[in-house]
């Protein structure tokens, strides 16, 4: 099949190498010639694991192009995917569809007759509706259909996402754009017995919207859980793995932090807000999570506080992990830019390190000692914070930690660490969801990201 992808953004650019690596051929457009220039000569934009790999080699057997021609993408696909930003428009909370429907006017006349126009973009409910307006306007006459098909890829894992869905989301108004998007997902992914939800344009747009904010909300329950845990002296990862292994609940997405950042999760809680209050809704959990979110990302700066006797004036603290999760080099609505932010307010000196987001977070903060080195950033800290969970970050040799720091203090934003391994290293430990009384022996980790799976006798959270 013949494909044009429109936007080699995240959500296009992965997307779109992943329907090549399908057999397909697929046309890649953006209007950034820097970015298409680079891409032909195989740089790739964006960091995602394995991504460098499966463009250059399906660019190289001439199944996937680059060109900011969109009338040379377009001709002769019978599928065209909208994949433009839509960023939260400023001071509104909604997204910004002006990209989405720049597209969609731009499309309109070039592309073939019976082709199928695919939002893949994450846009609220109606979008559909306004695309096939706009493209209705300038062809009269002949067929096309819009559809809805959004994306669930999780930076880092993006590829894996795609290729390995947990179902494939489609809301299409005819049979034949069914009928092509069908082609293109079922076969590939049969053997694997995805299931393909096939339902409305406008409850397809609306699915994206509320797994994304049952997942923000997911981590935000088990967030407040945490910091009764540690007033309680529980401990938030067994709690996790005992709610979590009832199927009803599942283990995933219940590892506590210091809130959720990214480039999904607070934009779309907040556009999920925006489109309930338009249509007169209260959707109140949502709305809670989202001031819950934001009050957490602010309070971790008192965590480390007090875990240093209540004042930072003129001290050093070496913060580990920047990116608002590990394996990207995103820094959007990471929670270390407050976190941070806050320290320096109170006189805080901070260093930082991390493996691949120190040019992105350079750019949003000041004052900042960037180190390669996480042992070098530690060097005469008196306490070192552990924000963003990177596999290089949880292996540090914490022995050799400490020799460098002035005062061996540990605060474990994500319990990357085992607080009796490095207490009896000599680290004053502040963790997450831990009380000093929970840090005891046995005392496990916390639960992975997306699997979580204990065996009989394991010992709870030890599921890495
Ligand atoms: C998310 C959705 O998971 C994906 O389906 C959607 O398409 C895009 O948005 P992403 O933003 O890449 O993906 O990252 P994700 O892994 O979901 O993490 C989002 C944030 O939640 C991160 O800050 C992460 O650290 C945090 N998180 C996640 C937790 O604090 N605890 C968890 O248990 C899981």
């Amino acid at each position: 099949m013949k494909i044009a992808i429109i936007g080699t953004g995240y959500v296009g650019l992965v997307s779109g190498t992943c329907f090549a690596a399908w057999g397909h051929q697929v046309a890649c457009v953006d209007k950034n010639a820097q970015k298409i220039d680079g891409l032909v000569r195989g740089i790739v934009p964006i960091y995602e694991p394995g991504l460098d790999g499966l463009v250059e080699r399906n660019s190289a057997v001439g199944r996937l192009s680059f060109t900011c021609n969109l009338a040379e993408a377009v001709k002769g696909a019978s599928v065209v995917f909208i994949a433009v930003g839509t960023p939260p428009r400023a001071g509104h909370g909604d997204a910004d569809l002006s990209f989405a429907y720049m597209a969609a006017r731009e499309l309109a006349p070039l592309i073939d007759d019976g082709a199928v126009v695919v939002v893949k973009s994450t846009v609220p409910v109606g979008t559909g509706d306004a695309v096939q307006k706009i493209i209705g306007s300038v062809r009269t006459a002949g067929h096309f259909s819009v559809a809805s098909n959004p994306e669930f890829l999780r930076e880092g894992v993006a590829i894996r996402d795609f290729m390995e869905p947990d179902r494939v989301v489609i809301g299409v108004e005819d049979e034949r754009a069914r009928n092509v998007l069908m082609e293109l997902y079922d076969a590939p992914l049969e053997a694997q017995k995805t299931p393909i939800v096939v339902t409305q344009r406008r409850t397809s747009e609306l699915i994206k919207y509320a797994a994304n904010a049952f997942l923000a909300t997911k981590i935000t329950f088990i967030n407040e859980l945490a910091d009764l845990c540690e007033q309680v002296g529980s401990n938030v990862g067994e709690l996790a793995l005992g709610m979590g292994l009832d199927k009803r609940i599942g283990t995933s997405f219940l590892n506590a932090g210091p809130g959720y950042g990214g480039s999904c999760f607070p934009k779309d809680t907040m556009a999920l807000l925006r489109t309930a209050q338009d249509y007169g809704v209260a959707v109140r959990i949502v709305e809670e999570t989202v001031t819950a979110n934001e009050a957490r990302k602010r309070r971790m700066a008192l965590k480390v506080m007090d875990a240093l006797g209540g004042d930072v004036e003129g001290r050093t603290i070496a913060v580990l992990g920047l990116t608002f999760k590990p394996d990207t080099d995103d820094m959007r609505d990471a929670p270390s830019v407050p976190l941070i932010e806050t320290l320096q307010r109170f006189g805080a000196k901070i260093r930082a390190h991390d493996p691949v987001g120190m040019e992105n977070a350079g750019h949003l903060l000041s004052e900042v000692e960037f180190f390669d080195d996480p042992y070098a950033c530690a060097c005469n800290a008196e306490a070192v914070v552990v924000i963003t969970e990177w596999d290089s970050i949880r292996k540090l040799d914490l022995v050799r930690q400490k020799k460098t720091m002035r005062q061996a203090v540990l605060i474990d934003l994500r319990n990357a660490f085992e607080p009796r391994v490095a207490e009896k290293i000599g680290f004053r430990v502040s963790a997450i969801g831990r009380s000093a009384t929970t840090q005891h022996d046995n005392t496990p980790a916390a639960l992975p990201h997306a699997t979580g799976h204990a065996h009989r006798g394991q010992t709870a959270g030890a599921a890495h």
